[in-house]
């Protein structure tokens, strides 16, 4: 998840025809690999016409990644793009360089730690099994609607104790505001995107005042209540459940869609899973490898800096291709290869460096979940129609996978 700040950038590059950009828009959008090696193949840093830096390699995406002399904002600390200012639209930490960065992280970052996460694993199972035994009784469904969708939706509104707020109307924002990461296209869009960031705004700034006076067991009390006696502003509260809440559930359920298509895709795989349900977590970690819910992000070089050969000046623009890292020859076998067995499965889709992914645990847990209850619950599962996917590049996935569940 990048925001909608860099990425448009890059959209913006694309619109006045930068090549590189261009090829990450449609109609490369379903299938962007085959465009990744062509960049590849021009080498570990490619410069576009109009300056913007792509890098498709592990090795140096993660250098970049981890390197204090990048940051998400320009080196006199504006945001990267004025166009996602324009929209009301904050996202918190996503959009902030140290020591801002830095002390946000470290109030933030105690609700999200594994072993807390854990707790949550009999709920989330609870959940699956719910959203399946509606879906079963059916006989065929749609996996992004039915499974994909609700699942990420329900757990994050719980964990934030956010009140009986439909998922429906939660799962919508989060479309407006996921989809906007490629850019702002039509004043349409900037319309839908700045209601739904003020309704997010408005329902967060009630939830926090509320726990302010009566605090719960969930993340929003943890995050009012603060640590050693440092606190965040309503305003950085407030940015920062609108994040969790749209991070929470938009990139997950890609991840458990692209999983379950590539799945569906490799019958072998599918069989290997079904045969060994404990093969789940693996399952999660190759599809963020070869498939990733975020494709790309963005860094700007906060003073010239020397990377692979190369200078880069003052406030380039770096576009660190995740997706592309995840399939790097270097560094994996076959890389093309959807193979849950394999050992070499380390990627960049949670990203690396001070920005990596918060939600990751969460992730990892529904994910291996959803995947571990479709194998056991559902050995018959299969493609029962067309696939959509999202019209989206930075977030890649379906946005309708219909399956069937019996063979027969
Ligand atoms: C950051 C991916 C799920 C919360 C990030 C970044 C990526 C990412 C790539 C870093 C972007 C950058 O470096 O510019 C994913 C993927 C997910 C996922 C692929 C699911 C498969 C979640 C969940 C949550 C979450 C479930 C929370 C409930 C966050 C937060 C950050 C973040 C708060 C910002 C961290 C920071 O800037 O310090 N995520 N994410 N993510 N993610 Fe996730």
């Amino acid at each position: 998840l990048r925001t909608a700040a860099t990425a448009t950038t890059a959209w913006t590059l694309a619109r006045f025809g930068d090549p590189v950009a261009r090829l990450l828009r449609a109609p490369w959008r379903d299938n962007p690999y085959p465009i990744y090696e062509r960049i590849r193949a021009q080498g570990p840093l490619v410069r576009s016409k109009l300056g913007l830096w792509t890098v498709p390699g592990r090795e140096t995406c993660d250098a970049i990644l981890r390197d204090h002399r990048f940051g998400v904002r320009t080196s006199d600390g504006r945001q990267g793009d004025p166009q996602a200012a324009a929209a009301g639209l904050q996202l918190s930490l996503l959009e902030l360089d140290p020591p801002d960065h830095t002390r946000l992280r470290r109030l933030a970052a105690p609700a999200f730690r594994p072993r807390k996460l854990a707790q949550y694993r009999e709920h989330i199972e609870k959940i699956t099994h719910e959203l399946l035994d509606a879906a079963v009784e059916r006989g065929s469904f749609d996996l992004i609607h039915d499974l994909a969708t609700p699942l990420p939706v329900r757990v994050i509104s719980e964990l934030l104790g956010l009140p009986a707020v439909g998922a429906e109307q939660l799962a919508h924002h989060g479309a407006v505001l996921g989809g906007s990461l490629d850019g702002i296209r039509s004043a349409r869009q900037l319309h839908r995107m700045r209601r739904s960031a003020a309704d997010l705004e408005t329902m967060f700034a009630e939830l926090i005042e509320q726990r302010r006076a009566d605090p719960g067991t969930d993340i929003v009390s943890d995050l009012v209540a603060g640590l050693d006696g440092e606190r965040l502003s309503s305003g950085e509260l407030v940015q920062l459940c609108t994040l969790l809440l749209v991070a929470g559930f938009e990139t997950t359920v890609n991840l458990i869609g692209n999983g379950t298509l590539a799945l569906l895709e490799h019958p072998e795989q599918w069989d290997r899973l079904r045969e060994n349900p404990d093969l789940a977590e693996a399952v999660v970690e190759e599809t963020l490898r070869w498939d990733p819910p975020v494709q790309a992000t963005v860094r700007i070089a906060h003073e010239p800096v020397e990377v692979a050969g190369r200078t880069l000046s003052r406030d380039s623009l770096v576009l660190v291709l995740l997706a592309a890292a995840g399939r790097d020859p270097a560094t994996h076998s076959a890389p093309e290869h959807f193979d849950i067995t394999r050992g070499d499965t380390e990627h960049l889709a949670f990203s690396s460096g001070i920005h990596y992914c918060l939600g990751a645990p969460l992730a990892r847990l529904e994910a291996e979940v959803a995947f571990r209850a479709l194998a056991t619950r559902l050995p018959g599962l299969h493609r029962a129609g067309t696939v959509s996917r999202r019209p989206t590049t930075i977030i890649h996935g379906l946005s309708a996978l219909p399956v069937g569940t019996d063979k027969g």
